[in-house]
């Protein structure tokens, strides 16, 4: 079955082809240069540029699939969570597609389509697993038991998701957007022991978190020591969320007796939390799955192949499918 894929839920504008195999091809476009002076994403500049670049993407993914498009059975499309106008843009595009090739439509849920990079690369992998899904709008505990296209939400952050941490407090530091990757190469030459920030909500059966605290202390000491040395926050600032997002999820693994974990969502990007979660599932011989960089990022790919099994489900949409910006498991 061959998936065209849609994702522009956020900053990225991508259109991706996959089939059971893995990746035929994935075309992403970041706006990040566009919305950078801002120091954050711009919903209403965000849609016009989808709406803007997503025909010759579209056209792009198919040239490098070596297609037709009479080939395609599948069109999939992110219809949330996300940016009402930016999600828009790329649920009319699948609409009009499905109709033009007479192919059904498949919404999918973009956390849905986080947990799915693993598949692009491990297709063989199936529940039961625990998914830590950390991303800039969610930092989820997901318990799928039998069903990959169901999940059960064991935990969730009650206040900031882990990358808008890495966002507001790489703002705080003046290290500009997006704050993830910036907090990790500032780390890189800091010590990580230097300051010891909090680690809230370490309580045995508690599997939410929460980060506003720990972007207040970086707050207050910026504010006590004006010249404390960069590095040496953002390392140690990285450390502490790391530390709980690893201690939770084994936490979990523990509490739930699940042996496979998977680690998705663009903050899965993080070398730190990769390393850290590896060495924690070692020696629980636990079975750690984590998606090449790229794909932790927003892409089409994702949402291709978690719409691939929601069609093989038959859990097909209507041209009824609208945008739904706080859509959750
Ligand atoms: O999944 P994603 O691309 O978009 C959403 O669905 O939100 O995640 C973006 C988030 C941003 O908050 C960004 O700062 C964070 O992932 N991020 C990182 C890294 N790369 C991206 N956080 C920590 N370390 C990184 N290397
Ligand atoms: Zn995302």
């Amino acid at each position: 079955m061959k998936v065209l894929g849609i994702e522009t839920s956020c900053d990225e504008t991508s259109v991706a082809i996959v089939d059971e195999e893995g990746i035929l091809s994935n075309v992403v476009s970041s706006q990040v240069k566009v919305h950078e002076p801002f120091g954050g994403v711009v919903p209403e500049v965000a849609a016009r540029h989808h709406l803007r670049n997503l025909p010759q993407i579209f056209q792009k993914a198919v040239e490098d699939a070596g297609i037709d498009l009479r080939d395609i059975d599948v069109v999939a499309v992110t219809h949330g969570p996300g940016l009402i106008g930016a999600l828009m843009v790329g649920i009319s595009f699948a609409k009009g597609l499905s109709l033009a090739l007479k192919k059904p439509l498949v919404g999918v849920n973009h956390l849905l389509g986080h947990v799915y990079a693993v598949k692009l690369n491990f297709p063989q992998l199936e529940p039961p697993y625990l998914a830590l899904l950390v991303s800039g709008g969610h930092t989820e505990l997901l318990l799928f038991k039998e069903d990959p296209t169901r999940a059960e939400v064991v935990g969730r952050t009650v206040d900031d998701a882990a990358g808008e941490a890495f966002d507001k407090v790489a703002r705080l530091l003046g290290l500009g957007y997006p704050g993830g990757p910036a907090i990790e190469r500032t780390a890189r030459s800091g010590d990580p022991h230097r300051y010891h920030f909090p680690r809230a909500m370490l309580e045995r059966g508690n599997l939410n978190f929460s980060f506003s605290g720990l972007k207040t202390a970086v707050l207050y000491l910026l504010r006590s020591e004006p010249d404390a040395n960069r590095s040496d926050v953002a390392a140690s600032f990285q450390e502490a969320v790391v530390d709980v997002l690893v201690w939770k999820t084994m936490h979990a693994a523990e509490l739930m007796g699940m042996k496979k974990v998977l680690l998705v969502g663009g903050v899965a990007a993080n070398s730190r939390l990769r390393e850290k979660l590896a060495e924690e599932c070692s020696k629980r011989n636990l079975e750690l799955h984590v998606p090449p960089v790229e794909l932790c990022m927003d892409n089409a790919a994702m949402i291709a192949r978690a719409g691939l099994d929601l069609a093989r489900r038959g859990k097909f949409s209507d041209l009824s499918l609208n945008a739904v910006p706080y859509l959750s498991f």
